[in-house]
């Protein structure tokens, strides 16, 4: 099978092809999701999240990404392995994002990295770039700011926070960046940003003008139980199923009706 690269990607864009993204965080997902086609798997530090089961993404350390950016890019043959750079290991000066960078390109296999902020942390991407580490954008509601913004709500609602996205996203894609990903922001804003751009947008609840969309695999499965927000559309009622599952497996174990004849040696 063929690659799916940056050069895949922003080829994409030129012909009006949409790029599929989904997060992974393991192995056998990684997997299953390549053989469905998916062009981007993002190893997303919203592992914190689903993974881990902290409420922020701060927590999650660059030996953590590493390990999970691994284990997907061992079950990804065709898609692309895009990977959070996590909290506080790239904000600082630009060599100590670099390290960080290429650290996780040594010791992951992953082939390309993602950075949450637009003007803040623009020579630090300019020098992973210049290392030649494909780097995605990613504007909008960046989580690990969460403890500035204060909620989880749509952002770029105002005319100064939206006229600054828009003017981050023409930055990054000037820097080098392959891609920018817009999440939670109005539908209309993005389509502008989208339209503006040579570089494909990825949104996630920002409507279908963008040039692709992504969401948490664990959502979109339905396997976080009570994450309904408006943007989501669940593929699968997978918390449930796993329930049942496991209730009748416990009854079976219990009844002494698994394991049976043909089930032992
Ligand atoms: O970590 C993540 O899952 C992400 C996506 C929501 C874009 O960054
Ligand atoms: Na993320």
């Amino acid at each position: 099978v063929k690659r799916v690269t940056t050069n895949t990607i922003l080829a994409m864009k030129a012909n009006g092809e949409k790029v599929s993204m989904l997060t992974a965080y393991d192995y056998s997902t990684a997997r299953a999701l390549d053989e469905a086609g998916i062009d981007v798997l993002l190893v997303g530090d919203s592992a914190a999240n689903v993974f881990a089961g902290y409420e922020t993404t701060l927590p999650i350390t660059l030996d953590h990404m590493i390990y999970h950016a691994s284990a997907v890019a061992r079950g990804a043959q065709r898609a692309l392995v895009l990977v959070d750079l996590p909290f506080g290991e790239y904000q600082g000066t630009p060599e100590d994002a670099f390290k960080s960078a290429v650290r996780m390109m040594k010791e992951s296999g992953a082939h390309a990295v993602k950075m949450e902020g637009g003007i803040e942390i623009l020579d630090n991407i300019k020098k992973i770039i210049d290392a030649g580490i494909p780097v995605c954008g990613h504007l909008g509601l960046t989580p690990q700011s969460i403890n500035k913004f204060g909620t989880f709500g749509v952002r770029a609602q105002d005319e100064a926070e939206a006229e600054k996205l828009k003017s981050d996203a023409l930055e990054l894609q000037k820097l080098g960046c392959f891609a920018v990903v817009l999440e939670k922001i109005p539908a209309k804003l993005a389509k502008e940003v989208s339209e503006s751009l040579s570089i494909p947008t990825i949104g996630i609840g920002a409507g279908n003008g963008c040039d692709g969309q992504v969401l948490v695999v664990n959502d979109m499965l339905g396997f976080t139980k009570d994450f309904k927000p408006k943007f989501l559309r669940r593929y699968m009622e997978m918390y449930d199923g796993m329930v049942e599952a496991a209730t009748k497996y416990a009854e079976d174990v219990k009844s002494g009706n698994y394991p049976n004849e043909s089930e032992q040696y």
